[in-house]
């Protein structure tokens, strides 16, 4: 089965995980975590006391909020197209998310956002912008400029962008450092994984003080169990460090995988599917390809279970917020953009391990598919009919 987007462990991770294991450092201290802190900042372009690592990107993102200050019947804006699990800890912290639409490349606008904020009676908190599919959301300068004047804090959801980057007076920035906050995801699915893990950056040093007491179940210093807020474990064990800091090894290997990926895929479909319009200095997490062209004649989902019947999985785009059962109270600002890439495109396989011959497959089963799915859908037209 060729999965969508599975991990790869091509380097030292058994090596350090058995190291890990021998250390007896079962727990989210000890070496490997602070080595692979200090691997992400350099990685980063940051200072080793600007990130924390986190259970995951969820915690992470969770965390970002808390330490924002966003609490009970504050706005919170947040990408519309993105996945769920960015949103629900604006939910737990009793916020109110309003969703703001993407551009052709998945990520919010300015447009967007200079709309919804003029417009909202309420001003925002705080911003959740993800850096979607691997790409660089390219408006974020501006729209850092003003979170900055209007006092809301940025906080970039990088979950899928880890090592997308801009070059500002010819230095390169990475995602997920611009504004105050940056989360990353070490999901199994991600760039790197540490088969579940996040990471915290933020812009004040102070911020990762207190959040990393807040992933410690806020314990109060001193010996005695003196707790003076609430707490979360959400740190991310040394075991999982060891295995992120193999893993963040490879990254420059990862994203040449991914954007050969993107490459053949584009080579080989462009005269039938339409593609994302990503920018170059994407990442390319993850290939969408676009099946417009057919819509009338085929139907997704039959698409992505033919492809699993043959081997291939396939995956829908994200369904945008405002399309969620649950969000679908909240206000969105939207062009309609992230609804079409909904509607029209799959996600192909992306993972860092797949040759040039799988490749060669999914395109061949792709073609194979459409032309059956609309063969099923047209009724036979023969021009050498027995009754004339
Ligand atoms: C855009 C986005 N934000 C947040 C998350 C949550 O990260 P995690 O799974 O590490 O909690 C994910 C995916 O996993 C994601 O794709």
């Amino acid at each position: 089965m060729i999965y969508n987007c599975p991990p790869n462990q091509i380097g030292r991770e058994e090596q350090y995980v058995k190291s890990a294991l021998q250390s007896n450092y079962l727990a989210p201290i000890g070496e490997f975590v602070d080595i692979f802190e200090r691997s992400m900042a350099k990685y980063l372009k940051v200072n080793d006391e600007n990130v924390t690592t986190t259970s995951s990107g969820s915690s992470a993102l969770h965390l970002a909020l808390i330490q924002a200050g966003v609490t009970d019947g504050d706005v919170v804006f947040s990408s519309s197209f993105t996945f769920a699990g960015a949103v629900f800890p604006i939910l737990q912290e009793r916020a109110k998310p309003v969703f703001i639409g993407s551009g052709i490349d998945g990520n919010c606008t300015l447009e967007l956002f200079k709309k919804a904020l003029e417009s909202e009676p309420v001003k925002p908190k705080a911003f959740i912008l993800t850096h979607i599919y691997g790409n660089f959301a390219r408006d974020i300068f501006e729209i850092y400029e003003i979170c900055k004047r209007e006092n809301i804090i940025l906080i970039e959801d990088t979950a899928e962008s880890l090592g997308a980057r801009a070059v500002v007076d010819d230095e390169e920035i990475m995602a997920g450092t611009i504004g105050d906050y940056g989360i990353f995801s070490f999901n199994g699915n991600k760039l790197i994984t540490t088969s579940g893990g996040g990471l915290l950056y933020a812009k004040n040093s102070k911020d990762v003080e207190n959040v990393k007491n807040y992933a410690f179940q806020s314990k109060d210093k001193g010996y005695s169990y003196t707790h003076s807020k609430i707490g979360f474990n959400y740190k991310l064990s040394n075991v999982l460090c060891a295995l992120g800091i193999a893993q963040l090894e490879k990254i420059t290997i990862f994203i040449g995988k991914k954007r050969e990926n993107n490459l053949q895929y584009r080579e080989e479909l462009n005269q039938i599917l339409g593609f994302e319009a990503y920018r170059h200095d994407s990442v390319r997490w993850m290939t969408l390809a676009d099946f417009s062209l057919y819509l009338d004649q085929l139907d997704l989902d039959s698409v992505i279970s033919r492809m699993y019947d043959n081997g291939v999985e396939l995956r829908r785009a994200w369904t945008p917020m405002q399309m969620v059962e649950l969000f679908k109270e909240y206000p969105v600002y939207t062009n309609g953009i992230e609804e079409h890439i909904y509607n029209s495109c799959l996600c192909l396989p992306s993972g860092t391990s797949l040759q040039k011959t799988d490749r060669e497959y999914i395109v061949k089963m792709i073609k194979d598919t459409i032309l059956v799915e609309i063969a099923k859908q047209t009724p036979r037209t023969s021009n050498t009919s027995p009754i004339e």
